[in-house]
């Protein structure tokens, strides 16, 4: 078979067949054939991991017992704090991608140690975090999942913001074959272990073209004082054809409908605030001066400022909600797996000699 020859960075390249998301004809973001913004309306957190990973709603005593085996998983053992005492690392998405590497889990079934991953995270984020920052660990506050996450990551119990911020991760949960995502695939395509394909994944989401843009939009977004502010700084930027962060996206060339969503549940918090206008002013010019909308990353940073959530933990947050993506997929890629190996043009040397 002859080489084909595709655009850069696999754009608008079909590589295999995925039945756990897709973004529909009218721009809709499905997980396994339902509506996002119906399951974010009706599910909780816990049902729609169960959702993604199994492929279908789950019964109650369903997503009960999914939950149980997600909570008794939950706690990290102490030799890992006191690796994490020694290490002291204060990024956050080294510490999940370290901790994940090198865990001593329990489980040995494939199916088992993906949920025990994911069960992991959550205290990995709050406990890495807190020993690096020299504060007291908290334990796993009874509740949902985002409830406990909200009092792990923050050390407060408050429903309302909890509920916002399930929310949030309802819609961080999956993606298709985002780069994090697609590097899990490569990994599990060798047959590499669970642990292996993760941390891929985990590696890959930090970057700021992919998860680690969150973290940097308030970096610029709270030094405005007015819209005027924000859109001279924008032109600036467009000017100098820097890349700003929270704008654009690879499969969303109108309106990244998550983002629409948060948008939207912004609103609600944050009523007709000078920080909403100004988010807004940013929208509009962009797409004004750029045709580029605002991706998820865009407005979700400012929703976890107003939640009194750290930037520190706004990557975090897309991992632990993106890993049960990824378990749905390290499992497709096995069901029909081919090693992911693609070809390469050469455009080096050759016939040279020593
Ligand atoms: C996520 O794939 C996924 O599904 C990802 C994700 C998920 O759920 O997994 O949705 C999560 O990663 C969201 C994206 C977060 N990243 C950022 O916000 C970083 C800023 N965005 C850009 O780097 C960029 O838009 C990407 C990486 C998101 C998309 O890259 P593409 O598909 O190559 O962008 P494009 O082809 O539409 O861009 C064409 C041109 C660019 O040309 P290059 O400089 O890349 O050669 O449009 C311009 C730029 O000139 N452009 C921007 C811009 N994004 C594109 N100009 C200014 N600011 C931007 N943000």
């Amino acid at each position: 078979m002859s080489d084909i020859e595709v655009p850069k960075g696999l754009t608008n390249v079909i590589v295999d067949e995925t039945g756990i998301a897709t973004t529909d004809s009218t721009g809709n973001l499905l997980y396994r054939g339902y509506k996002v913004v119906d399951l974010v309306r009706k599910l909780g957190f816990e049902d729609v991991a169960y959702l993604i990973v199994y492929g279908k709603v789950p019964t109650e005593q369903e997503r009960n017992s999914f939950f149980a085996r997600i909570k008794e998983n939950s706690m990290i053992d102490g030799s890992v704090e006191d690796v994490m005492r020694i290490l002291k690392e204060k990024d956050v998405m080294r510490n999940i991608r370290s901790i994940v590497s090198l865990y001593p889990y329990t489980s040995e079934k494939s199916d088992d140690l993906l949920v025990e991953i994911a069960a992991k995270i959550p205290k990995i984020v709050s406990d890495s975090y807190r020993i690096a920052h020299n504060l007291p660990l908290v334990d796993d506050a009874d509740g949902s999942f985002a409830e406990r996450f909200y009092y792990l990551i923050t050390g407060n119990r408050d429903p309302e913001k909890s509920k916002y911020l399930e929310r949030l991760m309802i819609m961080y949960m999956e993606h298709e074959f985002n780069a994090s995502t697609f590097a899990l695939r490569v990994t599990a395509s060798t047959l590499a272990d669970p642990v292996a394909a993760v941390t891929s994944a985990l590696a890959t989401l930090k970057g700021p073209l992919h998860g680690g843009a969150s973290a940097e939009i308030l970096d610029f977004f709270l030094g405005f004082k007015s819209g005027e502010d924000a859109v001279k700084y924008i032109d600036d930027k467009i000017e100098k054809k820097e890349k700003i962060m929270g704008f654009g996206h690879r499969i969303y060339k109108d309106m990244d409908p998550r983002a629409q969503y948060i948008k939207e549940q912004l609103r609600q918090m944050a009523g007709d605030s000078s920080l909403f206008r100004i988010a807004v002013a940013i929208e509009e010019r962009m797409w004004e001066k750029k045709k580029i909308p605002a991706n998820l990353d865009f407005y979700a940073a400012i929703y976890m400022h107003l939640l009194g959530i750290d930037q520190d933990f706004y990557t975090p947050i897309f991992a632990a909600s993106r890993v049960f993506g990824w378990i749905a997929h390290y499992n497709e890629q096995l069901q029909n797996n081919k090693i992911i190996r693609p070809s390469s043009k050469y455009v080096g040397p050759t016939g040279l000699s020593l």
